[in-house]
């Protein structure tokens, strides 16, 4: 036991068994010739590179940030040389799969272009992809470069350096509020609606 839980790899691959198993004994696999199972799979994928995503900007939010300033100055780098840019690599990664397993899901849905449109009954779930879009859009395009800066990995002068942190934790607040609509409307289209 302890082996596995060692490796994160391994643990991964453990979960993975895990799951197989389920799916053997509930007789998942007889389904996969199905269409609907293959976007029921495309949901479990999309939900799994979500939480990827949202765990991380929490993680930044909820406990990064605030608990910099009580950080001895000496001990920081340990956050921003190592933890922050692993965070990142992550973080930035699971924005992307979630975008495109989500897009590839409301495709398979057959409503990518009416949610995206916002045309009716797809309100909800179109509400909620443009709200991650913009989030989305935000990670890769404000607060990576941003952070690249504040973080050393792009060198700036200090100045610079300050003006691109705050907005890289402004931008990443901005997330955060978005993120509290944008996850009740994705489980509103199949439940509640809005
Ligand atoms: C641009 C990005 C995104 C797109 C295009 C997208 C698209 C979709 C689509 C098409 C659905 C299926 C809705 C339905 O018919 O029930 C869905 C469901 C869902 N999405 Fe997203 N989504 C995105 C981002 C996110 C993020 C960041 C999360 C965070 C965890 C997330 C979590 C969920 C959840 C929990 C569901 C409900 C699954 C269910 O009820 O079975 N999505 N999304």
């Amino acid at each position: 036991m302890g082996a596995i839980f060692q490796s994160l790899g391994r643990t991964i691959s453990a979960g993975v068994v895990i799951l197989i198993v389920i799916a053997l004994v509930a007789g998942t696999f007889g389904k996969m010739g199905e269409y609907a199972w293959w976007t029921f799979f495309m949901r479990w994928l999309h939900v799994l590179t979500g939480i990827m995503w949202i765990g991380l900007l929490w993680y930044f939010n909820f406990v990064q940030t605030p608990s910099m300033p009580k950080i001895p100055d000496e001990q920081k780098p340990a956050i921003t040389k190592v933890i922050a840019p692993e965070a990142l690599f992550w973080f930035r990664w699971a924005a992307l799969a979630t975008v495109v397993t989500g897009l590839i899901l409301a495709h398979m849905n057959g409503y990518l272009g009416k949610a995206l449109s916002l045309s009716a009954p797809f309100h909800a779930i179109g509400v909620g992809m443009w709200l991650a879009l913009v989030m989305a859009f935000n990670v890769w395009f404000i607060i990576w470069p941003n952070q690249k800066k504040a973080l050393g990995i792009v060198q700036v002068d200090a100045d610079a350096k300050a003006k691109a942190a705050r907005m890289a934790m402004l931008t990443s607040r901005f997330n955060t509020m978005l993120s509290i609509p944008m996850l009740y409307c994705m489980v509103a289209q199949q439940n509640s609606g809005l």
